[in-house]
């Protein structure tokens, strides 16, 4: 999608659709009033009206899009009018979309980020899509007090767009496509950016110890790898960096203890937190931002295999600390249990935030609208629910209890993979803390959050949503950097 931005009064290019930003209680005349009044448009928020071919107006169509009262108006709540104008016209047939509204250049710029999001769209595979289903528009113009300005406040914005959208297309890639390796090389092609990229193979992974992810990736043809994404944008390159770790299970059958057939599918879905920090890594390129900032990122397939690992299983992680595998399909704590390891004792970071579409419990706590965030920092969770309100994206601090940790205690090693039903995405948590040491840290649990299907939120397709990627960036803006 290209954007411009546009000084109010510029002229209308043939073929446009305007997308006019209209609040409840507005006025119209002429044309537009009839219109109105012949339905049941109020302006309210996420209502749009149609209107073809408008008298008195240079457009060729006209969408009134609602956003509700005019005082709760926001640069979020632009980002969803934008979003959704852009809906309502894309396979109208019209090649230029424009966003009319009265706002000032936080709304202008808030306008264009919600149609890059809301425009997304993963059609690679697509070969027989008929030229009339596909979306139309292609350039979106928008209105701003002052064009250059909005130009020099996007540029930034525009990088978190980017970074979300390679997250998006991480995340929708199927898995036969996207496998350890091949998710690597994707990422090391990001050194263009600037970002230095470390792969590791198997044969690294074993001379470090790291038994538990390994152990995931044993039952799998496809070789485990662990990326190690650095970004050096601080003034002084040894100054101490943030850090960020992902679960990268490209895809997740459960192994022995396999998952049922129904909605195995969505296990292509299980990187999404590896997808994440990629994305997030690549935001921080794109927009060079002033901080020293790591991306690890465990890519491992999880596979049923005459060499898979077992339940009953005791794996040695490369902490020293050992644990027996109740059930193979509790994976991501593994692959997470070195990855974070290795990451506090190579980077002595300030601080490590992981994510990780680790448990179906944190979706039956949170649902979809939520991800869990768990801490033994009150600081650096202060920050991630202040970073995630302002960018929208739903998070939820939840308890580590010391006492649970005797659900996950093991007859024969230092703990066990599960710690049963009860509590099912805090045991996971307090297990991954066993393997960050001392280090400020947070985990946040995006299995209901990594996607949407459907989605419901304009700035969201259907599919992936590129979870976290905002927030992270946000907080690193606006906490980590200078
Ligand atoms: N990848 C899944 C978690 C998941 C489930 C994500 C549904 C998104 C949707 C994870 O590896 C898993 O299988 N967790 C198990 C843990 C259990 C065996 C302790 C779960 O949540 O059932
Ligand atoms: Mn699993
Ligand atoms: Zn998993």
């Amino acid at each position: 999608m290209d954007i411009e931005f546009v000084a109010a009064g510029a002229a209308v290019p043939a073929k446009t659709a305007v997308a006019r930003i209209v609040f409840e209680g507005a006025a119209y005349d002429g044309a537009l009033a009839q219109a109105v009044a012949a339905s049941r448009f109020t302006g309210g928020k996420g209502q749009t009206l149609d209107i073809l071919a408008p008298q008195g107006e240079s457009a060729a169509r006209l969408v009134l899009v609602g956003a509700g009262k005019q005082d709760a108006f926001d640069a979020l709540a632009a980002e969803q009018a934008a979003a959704t104008g852009y809906a309502a016209v894309k396979t109208s047939g019209l090649a230029t979309l424009r966003i009319e509204h009265a706002g000032g250049l936080d709304i202008a710029t808030h306008a264009a980020l919600g149609v890059r999001l809301g425009s997304y769209r993963f059609d690679r595979y697509r070969t027989t899509e008929k030229a009339d289903r596909k979306p139309s528009i292609t350039k979106t113009q928008i209105v701003a007090p002052d064009v250059d300005a909005a130009l020099d406040a996007f540029a930034p914005m525009s990088a978190v767009a980017d970074g979300v959208s390679f997250t998006r297309d991480l995340v929708s890639e199927p898995p036969n496509v996207l496998y350890p390796a091949e998710f690597a090389a994707r990422v090391k092609n990001l050194e263009a950016m600037g970002l230095e990229v470390e792969i590791l193979g198997e044969t690294e992974m074993m001379k470090l110890g790291m038994g538990a992810l390994l152990a995931v990736g044993q039952g799998s043809i496809r070789e485990s790898q662990l990326a190690v994404i650095k970004w050096y944008g601080a003034a002084d390159r040894t100054a101490q960096p943030i850090a960020f770790v992902g679960k990268g299970v490209c895809f997740d059958t459960g192994g022995i203890s396999i998952k049922p057939a129904e909605n195995m599918d969505d296990m292509k879905w299980d990187m999404g937190g590896a997808g994440t920090v990629a994305g997030l890594m690549h935001a921080l390129a794109g927009r060079k931002a002033k901080v020293n900032a790591i991306g690890i990122l465990g890519l491992v397939e999880n596979m049923p295999d005459a060499n898979a690992y077992r339940p009953g299983d005791v794996l040695t992680s490369m902490s020293g600390q050992t644990i027996e595998v109740i059930n193979t399909d509790a994976e991501g704590r593994l692959v997470l249990a070195d990855a974070l390891w290795y990451c506090q004792d190579r980077f002595k970071p300030k601080f490590m935030v992981d994510l990780a579409t680790l448990t179906g419990a944190v979706i039956i706590a949170l649902g979809n609208d939520y991800a869990g965030c768990y801490a033994n920092n009150e600081e650096l969770a202060a920050n991630l629910l202040a970073a995630a309100k302002a960018e929208d994206e739903g998070l939820w601090r939840m308890p580590l209890p010391e006492a649970y940790n005797k659900q996950i205690d093991s007859m024969i090693a230092d703990m066990k993979n599960t710690g049963g039903r009860p509590g099912g995405s805090i045991t996971a948590a307090l297990f991954l803390q066993k393997y960050v040491g001392s280090t400020p840290w947070a985990h946040l649990d995006i299995a209901g959050t990594a996607w949407r299907k459907p989605s419901s939120v304009a700035t969201i397709p259907d599919g992936a949503v590129g979870f976290g990627v905002r927030l992270l960036n946000r907080m690193v803006a606006d906490k980590y950097e200078g």
